[in-house]
C-alpha cells in the first residue's frame, strides 16, 4: 500500500497534529464523539466550526469523510502524490478526500495509536453496500473481543483473521512476539498499515484460516472470525462470512486451533452457532471441543430466532429498503430450513490446553451484564477449577476468602426480623451470583483467610445447633462451584 518510509512520514504528520485519541475527543467533545459513534458526523463538524488547521484537516478527512481543498492536505500532510497512489487519499472535484479510515485509538493496556480500515459504509445515514473485501474497523465485536482476551504475558501470540489489526495492537502490548493472518490481501495490507503507523512488529501473513501458520504453535489465539452463517453466493462479504456451510468455519477455528495451542495455552473466540432441532447448542460446542482435549469455558450470550438474526444482517450489508431485500431474506430463512436451523446462538469460546487427564468443559447459558473487561475471569478459570477438584479433607484443612469483590444483597419484606433472600453477587468479571442461606452466607461471610474451612463450619454449626458433619457434607457440594466460578479463591 504505502512504501516503509511514506508511512513514517504519513506517521510524523499524524502525530505532529496531535491526531490522537485525548486530543480529537477533547476537540469534538461529547456530543461530536457520541454522534460519530451513531454514525453521524453533524455535531463533529460544528465541534470543528470553519478552522483549518492540521487536526481538523485531519479530522474531516478521516472521520467526516469530507472534501478538503488541496492546500489544507498539502499543509498537513505535505505533497500527497505518494497517499494519492497508495489510496490512503483520493482526488475528489477540486480536493482530496480520505480513501480509507485512519482513527485514533486506544487499549485499556495503555496503548494509544491508530486503526487502518476501509470507510465506514453508512454515515449519515447512507446505505451504501461495502464493498466485497471492505476491510471492517473497529466494531463492537472486536472491543468485546479484546475486552473478554486473557491479557497475561506470553511468548506468542496469533490473531487470526485480524481484518484492521486491532487484536495485534493490544497482543503488541503482552506477546514477545504477534503473527496476523487474514485471507482478504486488502485486510493484510491494513494490518500491515496499522502496525508501521503504530511502530508495532508485526508478522502480518495471507491466508485462510491456519493455512499460513501450518507449523506453528502459540501460547494465545484470538479470532474474532468471519461467523455469520448466510447463503453461499457471490456476494458474500469477506470481512463477515465464510465459504462454509453454517457454523463450520468457526468450528473450524476452534477444532484446529486447539491444536496449536502450546501447553498452557489459550484459544479466545467469538462466534455464532446454529441451534437445530437435532441437539441442544450446548451439545453440538461439546461435540467440536470434547475431542481437542482441552478444557474449555463456554458462554452463550445470546439466542436469536432466525428471522431476528437474517434482519440483522440483511441490515448490515445495506440491503434495508432495497428492491433485493424481499428476496435475499427469503432466500436467507429458506436455507435455514434446509438446514434445519431454528436459532442461533452467539457468544464467546475459550479453549485452554491444560492437559488435564479429563478435560472440564464449562458450556452454559450466561446471558447476565458482565463487568468488563472479563479477560482476568477467563485467565482465572483453569486455576479456580484445580481449586475447585480438591478433596473433601483438602478443602476443610484449607482457608478461603471472598473474592473482594463479592457484595450481599438481602431482600425482604420492610421490617421483617430476617431477610426472605440473601444474595452473594460479584461486582467484577462475570458477575457471578448465589443465592444462600443462613448457613452458606455465615460460611461464606466468615472466609477472611483466616481459619480454615473445617473450623468455620464447625462455629457456624455450634452458632446454628446443627451437627457439623451434616453441615459440611450440605455445604461442600455448593461450595465447589463458586470455587470455580472465583466468588471463594484459596487464601495462600
Ligand atoms: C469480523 S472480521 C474481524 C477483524 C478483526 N480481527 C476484529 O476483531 O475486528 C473477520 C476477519 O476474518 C477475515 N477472514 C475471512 N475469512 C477468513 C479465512 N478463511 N481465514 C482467515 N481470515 C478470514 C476477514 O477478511 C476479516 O478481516
Amino acid at each position: 500500500m504505502l512504501s516503509p518510509l511514506d508511512c513514517d512520514r504519513l506517521r510524523d504528520h499524524l502525530r505532529a497534529a496531535a491526531y490522537d485519541v485525548d486530543a480529537v475527543g477533547a476537540r469534538l467533545g461529547a456530543s461530536g464523539l457520541a454522534g460519530l459513534a451513531r454514525n453521524t458526523t453533524l455535531a463533529a463538524a460544528d465541534a470543528l466550526g470553519s478552522e483549518v488547521d492540521a487536526q481538523a484537516t485531519l479530522i474531516r478527512l478521516f472521520l467526516l469523510q469530507q472534501e478538503v481543498a488541496v492546500e489544507h492536505v498539502r499543509a498537513t500532510l505535505g505533497e500527497p502524490e505518494s497517499l494519492l497512489a497508495a489510496g490512503v487519499l483520493a482526488s475528489s472535484g477540486e480536493g482530496i478526500r480520505a480513501g480509507i479510515e485512519l482513527r485514533p485509538y486506544a487499549t485499556d493496556e495503555g496503548f494509544d495509536g491508530l486503526i487502518c480500515s476501509d470507510l465506514a459504509p453508512n454515515l449519515d445515514g447512507r446505505l451504501a453496500a461495502p464493498r466485497p473485501d471492505f476491510v471492517l474497523g473497529v466494531s463492537p465485536a472486536s472491543t468485546t473481543l479484546a475486552q473478554l482476551t486473557v491479557r497475561t504475558p506470553v511468548g506468542s501470540a496469533l490473531d487470526l483473521g485480524t481484518g484492521c489489526g486491532v487484536q495485534s495492537l493490544h497482543l503488541s502490548t503482552h506477546a514477545d512476539r504477534v503473527v496476523a493472518t487474514d485471507l482478504n490481501p486488502r485486510a493484510v495490507a491494513m494490518a500491515r498499515l496499522t502496525a508501521r503507523l503504530n511502530g508495532i512488529e508485526l508478522d502480518v501473513r495471507e491466508g485462510s484460516l491456519y493455512q499460513p501458520v501450518a507449523a506453528e504453535a502459540f501460547d494465545l489465539i484470538v479470532a474474532n472470525p468471519p461467523y455469520v452463517m448466510s447463503p453461499p453466493g457471490a456476494d458474500r462479504l469477506v470481512y463477515r462470512e465464510g465459504s462454509m456451510l453454517a457454523d463450520d468455519l468457526v468450528r473450524q477455528v476452534i477444532t484446529e486451533g486447539a491444536g496449536r495451542l502450546n501447553p498452557g495455552g489459550v484459544l479466545q473466540v467469538l462466534g455464532n452457532w446454529a441451534i437445530t432441532e437435532a441437539e441442544t447448542w450446548s451439545e453440538r460446542l461439546e461435540g467440536w471441543i470434547r475431542p481437542t482435549g482441552c478444557d474449555a469455558l463456554v458462554l452463550q450470550r445470546e439466542h436469536l430466532d432466525p428471522y431476528e438474526y437474517i434482519e440483522i444482517w440483511l441490515a448490515d450489508a445495506g440491503l434495508l429498503g432495497t428492491g433485493e431485500y424481499r428476496s435475499r431474506y427469503r432466500e436467507w430463512v429458506d436455507y435455514f430450513d434446509h438446514l434445519g436451523i431454528v436459532g442461533v446462538g452467539l457468544g464467546w469460546i475459550t479453549l485452554y490446553n491444560t492437559e488435564r487427564a479429563t478435560p472440564q468443559l464449562t458450556i452454559q447459558e450466561w446471558p447476565h451484564l458482565v463487568h468488563q473487561p472479563v479477560g482476568q475471569a477467563f485467565a482465572d478459570h483453569p486455576a479456580a477449577l484445580n481449586a475447585a477438584a480438591l478433596e473433601d479433607h483438602a478443602l476443610l484443612a484449607s482457608t478461603w476468602m471472598l473474592a473482594d469483590d463479592v457484595i450481599q444483597e438481602t431482600l425482604g419484606l420492610a421490617g421483617a426480623a430476617d431477610p426472605a433472600h440473601i444474595v452473594l453477587r460479584q461486582t467484577s468479571g462475570f458477575g457471578r451470583a448465589v443465592e444462600a442461606d443462613t448457613g452458606l452466607a455465615a460460611v461464606l461471610g466468615a472466609c477472611d483467610g483466616d481459619l480454615p474451612l473445617g473450623l468455620l463450619i464447625g462455629g457456624v454449626a455450634d452458632l446454628l445447633d446443627a451437627d457439623q458433619a451434616a453441615l459440611a457434607a450440605d455445604l461442600l457440594p455448593r461450595l465447589r462451584p463458586l470455587i470455580a466460578e472465583g466468588l471463594l479463591r484459596p487464601a495462600e
